[in-house]
């Protein structure tokens, strides 16, 4: 069974403030319930405040990025070491808005991912096809290509997000059978990359415009474990409404 695994990208919005009473309420509401797991990744500035409130609860902070050295000349960049010391156990690589507006490729998705899991950290690795991809047909050859580099990775650490580019911040969403279908696929391809134990461990999220009245569905595929929520999880309201979505939620202290 796999525990499902729900997180927050907020992206460039908020700051430590905002963060830390944020990550107050999900202390709160689900800092003792280990049958699911809440990740909340704001931007750098705020990680040390929302660090310090979940610290010693079962919600964790992630990072949205890291680079691929553990050190150097960078300009701008933060070591996987960097977000360790802070406390974080988490951190989003390969996101599409990194891949659009910021050069991420393949190739640097990868090395920010093994920097991530050489520090200690767990990677939610991003891939996702664009529109037009898949209204060309090519979904799946292109989930086969950008998922070849999870073979260096060490699937313990390792949680995959499928986000159609196409349903980022849109307000499309995928319907469930092609979350399904991708989610699906790519078991099916990890476990040729990693093993079949292994893929049947792995946490597959889905992202892309999932809210509190679509979550449910999302989450309910056989392969769907979780989701990354972009827009919907900067209002702590609407953000627990979809974690509750997450099959086995049991409402204990509200
Ligand atoms: P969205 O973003 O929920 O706003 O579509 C998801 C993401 O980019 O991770």
């Amino acid at each position: 069974m796999r525990r499902p695994l729900v997180a927050a990208n907020w992206k460039m919005h908020g700051g430590p403030d905002a963060a830390a009473k944020f990550v107050e309420v999900m202390v709160a509401r689900f800092g003792d319930d280990p049958s699911r797991e809440v990740v909340v990744c704001p931007p750098f500035t705020a990680l040390p405040a929302a660090a310090m409130i979940a610290s010693g609860s079962a919600i964790a902070v992630g990072g949205q990025n890291c680079h691929w050295e553990d050190k150097g000349a960078f300009t701008g960049e933060v070591a996987a070491s960097m977000l360790v010391e802070l406390g974080l156990r988490w951190v989003i690589v390969g996101h599409s808005e990194r891949r659009q507006y910021f050069g991420e490729t393949d190739a640097t998705a990868a090395g920010r991912a093994r920097a991530a899991q050489r520090a200690g950290l767990s990677v939610i690795y991003c891939l996702g096809e664009t529109l037009e991809k898949r209204e060309a047909g090519e979904t799946l050859a292109v989930l086969e290509r950008q998922s070849a580099v999870l073979a260096g990775l060490d699937a313990g650490g390792l949680a995959v997000a499928y986000e159609p580019v196409w349903a980022i911040g849109t307000g499309r969403t995928a319907t469930a059978a092609q979350a399904e279908e991708a989610h699906a696929f790519l078991r099916g391809r990890i476990g040729g990359l990693l093993g079949t134990d292994a893929a049947a461990a792995l946490r597959i999220l889905y992202g892309g415009s999932v809210k509190a009245d679509n979550a449910a569905e999302l989450l309910g595929q056989e392969d769907v474990d979780g989701a990354l929520v972009g827009g919907a999880s900067l209002d702590a309201e609407t953000f627990s409404a979809i974690i509750r979505c997450a099959p086995g939620f049991t409402a204990r202290r509200e």
